[in-house]
């Protein structure tokens, strides 16, 4: 069985293999083989490295220099030229210049950024791929065995926060894996998700609970214990921001009247 390996930055642990989402995103640069790819906290290339695999450019980023060494060598040689390695902080050191990307990936770590920063980290995201590319994105959920005295208090701000899967000190609810993690996370229904994408004028393809092979019995609970989203920049982003807000944009028959 595949194992979850710590981070070398205390950032959690790299998944032991593809989740649905991820596999998605391995399909989707598949089947779009000469568009540009990239992977923000890449780790050690869990997805980075199939897609090296199936012969397309990938951007592997990371805060920590040493995962990316590791993915380097993993990369067959006649591989190597469809990797490029960028160590830093997304989006406050790297940042991409408009429709960059056709796909992005964004695997386990979203939980990781203080809750008045996100908005900011999905304007980069969609302003980053091009029209008609992708996001694939998975967090951890508040449905985790680890996390069952939280989930009431997650439950009960769910009617009133905008944030309600912020934990400020991960220790009070999982002490055996703090020193592995950023002491502030906030985990994610597949409803925020689904806010946030279409906040920002994403096209919602998907949006899914789900588990992972190899999950450690603490964390396991239901099959919810992580949340997923895939989600489409419009090809045309301006009519998609007129029909999403139709209902508020005054018609000209509403203005005859
Ligand atoms: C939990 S691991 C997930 C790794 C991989 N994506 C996966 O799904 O297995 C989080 C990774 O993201 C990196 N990371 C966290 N925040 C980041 C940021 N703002 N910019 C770049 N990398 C980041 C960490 O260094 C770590 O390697």
């Amino acid at each position: 069985m595949h194992q979850y390996t710590p981070t070398l930055n205390c950032m959690g642990y790299m998944t032991p293999s593809l989740d649905k989402i991820q596999e998605a995103f391995v399909e989707y640069c598949a089947i779009n083989r000469s568009g540009l790819f990239v992977d923000l906290g890449c780790g050690f290339g869990v997805a980075a490295l199939p897609v090296i695999a199936k012969g397309c450019q990938i951007i592997a980023c990371d805060l920590e220099a040493k995962h990316l060494e590791i993915l380097k060598e993993e990369v067959p040689e006649q591989n190597r030229a469809l990797l490029t390695v960028m160590t830093g902080h997304f989006p406050d050191e790297l940042r991409f210049p408009e429709n960059t990307f056709d796909g992005i990936n964004l695997s386990m770590v979203l939980h990781f950024f203080p809750p008045h920063k996100i908005e900011g980290v999905f304007h980069e995201l969609f302003f980053s791929l091009k029209p008609g590319g992708r996001l694939f994105l998975t967090t951890s959920s508040p449905y985790q065995g680890a996390l069952a005295p939280f989930i009431p208090v997650y439950e009960k701000k769910r009617l009133t926060e905008e944030w309600p899967g912020y934990i400020p000190n991960i220790a009070e609810y999982v002490p055996q894996r703090a020193h592995l993690l950023p002491k502030e996370n906030i985990v994610f229904c597949i409803h925020e998700l689904r806010r946030l994408a279409t906040k920002f004028n994403f096209h919602v393809i998907d949006a899914a609970f789900f588990s992972r092979e190899g999950i450690p019995p603490d964390l396991s609970l239901d099959g919810r214990e992580y949340s997923g989203i895939i989600c489409e920049k419009p090809a045309d982003p301006t009519s998609a921001f007129l029909e999403k807000n139709k209902a508020i944009i005054p018609t000209l028959a509403a203005k005859i009247r």
